[in-house]
């Protein structure tokens, strides 16, 4: 797949996206602990008139950290600026942002544990103290002016907790981790997203399709909108069960939602190293995977589950991950 094509498909994923992320609490499912805390915090700001203490969200992709942000915005009733770590790569570009915020305003920084180094260091001082430190000048000429920013709520997110060092985690007075969803609130937001597209689904194709989701929100959106598509050429629309069993087959996914990957990486660390334990990087190379990728996108949910383990020595199958896969699974594997 070339990069143009790719990063079409990641636009028209990002504009479905956008139409189904939720606006306020009210429509943000699940993760109830999270939420409360979060509320309250909103509300005492609010109340006191205060700016909201800087947030940090962390957990697996697709969960709702970019959506919690939003939301959190919208409930403070302000506007959301938003950037990622990779993208700020002088402290420049940084001054640029946080000078043009409003009082009040959320500044997200996705992937902030890959926010450069000098960076990051000057992004203290804004946080702590709402000031920022610019050099002007070159050389000998060089000196450094303070700028005093308005007071804003900086929320960062993150799959990588423990990438961040300890001073940026130490200035974020809100910090919380989002789980994986249990079945029952993917029902709820799966049923929210076939009102959504105004598409007549039955109950038990919702859940269906909650159970082999990974526990991920953004994964039953994906996987509602292929079984749609099935629906439309197969049945006039209408998402049955029958029709939702099909498509997830004809996808590769099986009954817990593991995807071809997961096999794969489940079957090197079984076929090639015995059930492990075998390193990461071992893995990645086996099956021409990223490791940061294995360990953000596909690990957690296996391990999750108790199919995989990590261990001081590499990863292992568990015997959970043999009895799953000696299970079977209706058709090919692969
Ligand atoms: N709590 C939730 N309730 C309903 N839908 C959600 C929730 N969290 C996430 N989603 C859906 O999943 C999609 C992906 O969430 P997102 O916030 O982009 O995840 P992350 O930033 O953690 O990768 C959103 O566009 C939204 O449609
Ligand atoms: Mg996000």
């Amino acid at each position: 797949m070339d990069k143009r094509v790719l990063s079409n498909n990641l636009l028209v994923d990002d504009e479905i996206e956008a139409t189904l992320r939720p606006q306020r609490f009210a429509e943000f499912i699940g993760q109830p602990n999270v939420k409360e805390m979060i509320q309250v915090a909103v509300e005492a700001a609010k109340k006191r008139n205060e700016t909201l203490d800087h947030v940090l969200l962390y957990g697996p992709p697709g969960l709702g950290k970019t959506t919690l942000a939003q939301v959190i915005a919208n409930e403070m009733g302000v506007a959301m600026k938003t950037c990622s770590g990779p993208t700020i790569e002088r402290t420049g570009d940084l001054a640029a942002i946080v000078t043009s915020l409003e009082p009040g305003d959320v500044l997200f920084i996705d992937e902030i544990h890959r926010l450069p180094k000098i960076v990051e260091e000057i992004l203290y001082s804004s946080m702590e103290d709402f000031v920022i430190d610019i050099v002007v000048g070159k050389d000998a000429g060089a000196k450094s002016i303070r700028v005093d920013l308005p007071p804003f709520t900086l929320i960062g997110a993150t799959t990588r907790f423990g990438d961040l060092t300890g001073p940026l985690r130490d200035r974020f007075g809100i910090v919380h981790k989002l789980d994986f969803y249990d079945i029952p609130d993917l029902e709820i937001i799966c049923r929210r997203t076939a009102k959504i597209y105004d598409c007549t689904i039955d109950e038990q194709a919702i859940v269906e399709l909650a159970k082999r989701s990974r526990g991920t929100p953004r994964i039953v959106n994906r996987l509602f909108r292929r079984v749609r598509d099935f629906a439309d050429v197969l049945n006039d629309g209408v998402i049955t069960h029958a029709v939702t069993r099909t498509a997830l087959d004809k996808l590769k996914i099986d009954e817990t939602g593991l995807d071809r990957k997961d096999r794969e990486y489940l079957f090197a660390i079984i076929d090639k190293y015995h059930g492990g334990p075998v390193g990461l990087e071992t893995i990645a190379t086996s099956i021409s995977e990223d490791p940061t990728t294995l360990e953000d996108v596909y690990e957690p949910y296996l391990i999750q589950m108790g199919f995989v383990s990590r261990t001081p020595r590499g990863r292992v199958v568990t015997e959970k991950g043999y009895q799953h896969l000696k299970k079977g699974y209706q058709g090919s594997l692969f």
